[in-house]
């Protein structure tokens, strides 16, 4: 299983709207996909119309209740998307970002539930919109850290802290880890986002996605309606652009693991 880590420190950057269509993307080109809900506030879990029974385990208690993944799935209402699991954030999750640090070896603690779960090709995760707990042990687990970023002054400052704790990651615990920054919500017709994006390209170079995002009204629409916007609006431009993103990551992820074989 690869596991993609959707990360921003920033909120309203297109975390959530990047984790539900790219794994509803990957689900309809044949993945079977499980994503994982690590935001409070629970977007990607109501985005998808996924209601957790009151006694239902969730992340939450995965996280801190030594609870097993599988316990925590669960299918999505949608049945185009069979192929597409959830871990959906739970209630109490928000506390997980106190409770957490409290245990040994915390920032690894979905890297190993993870790893005792079979049956899927991608585990998508939606981070929280900070650099805490949560968003330590998404980096933890993944083989690829993919950050949305809008093109608007200082995006890249915020790239370059999130770059800091991917590179800690690496030298300490993944040497493979990939990262890749998804310019997001991105206005052709805006010289200051045309200018951002290029900006973003020469500091980052090829770590920047060659897919990106425009804005697109569809996009809210879907949302509104609870359908993602591989099914709502399959021919619209942000959808085309996410289904891209798909075989980019497709392509990136099983590049590597003909690497690693061959090494
Ligand atoms: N490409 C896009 N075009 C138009 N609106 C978008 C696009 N991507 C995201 N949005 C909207 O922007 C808002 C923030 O996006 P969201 O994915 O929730 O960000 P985050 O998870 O980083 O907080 C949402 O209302 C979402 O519908
Ligand atoms: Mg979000």
């Amino acid at each position: 299983m690869q596991v993609v880590a959707i990360t921003n420190q920033k909120g309203g950057v297109g975390k959530t709207t990047t984790a539900l269509t790219l794994a509803s993307e990957l689900a309809l080109a044949g993945q079977r996909v499980l994503v994982i809900d690590m935001d409070p506030q629970e977007n990607l879990t109501m985005g998808l119309g996924v209601e957790v029974p009151s006694d239902g385990a969730t992340l939450y208690e995965v996280l801190t209740r030594g609870v097993a993944l599988a316990e925590a799935i669960y299918p999505v209402p949608d049945e185009r998307l069979e192929m597409l699991h959830i871990v959906p954030a739970g209630p109490y999750l928000a506390r997980a970002e106190s409770e957490l640090p409290g245990q040994i070896g915390f920032d690894e603690i979905l890297k190993h539930r993870l790893q005792s779960c079979s049956g899927y090709d991608f585990a998508i995760l939606d981070a929280p919109p900070s650099l805490g707990p949560l968003t330590i042990n998404a980096v933890g687990a993944a083989d690829l850290v993919l950050s949305p970023v809008q093109c608007e002054f200082f995006s890249a400052r915020g790239v370059v802290k999130l770059l800091d704790v991917v590179d800690v990651v690496r030298e300490r615990r993944n040497p493979d880890l990939r990262f890749r920054v998804v310019p997001t919500l991105y206005d052709k017709r805006n010289n200051i986002c045309r200018a951002v994006l290029a900006e973003l390209r020469k500091q980052f170079g090829h770590q920047v996605c060659g897919v990106t995002v425009g804005v697109d009204t569809r996009v809210r629409e879907s949302q509104a309606r609870g359908v993602p916007l591989g099914l709502y609006a399959p021919k619209s431009r942000a959808a085309i652009a996410y289904r891209e993103l798909a075989q980019e990551v497709i392509t990136l992820l099983s590049s590597e693991g003909v690497a690693r074989a061959a090494a």
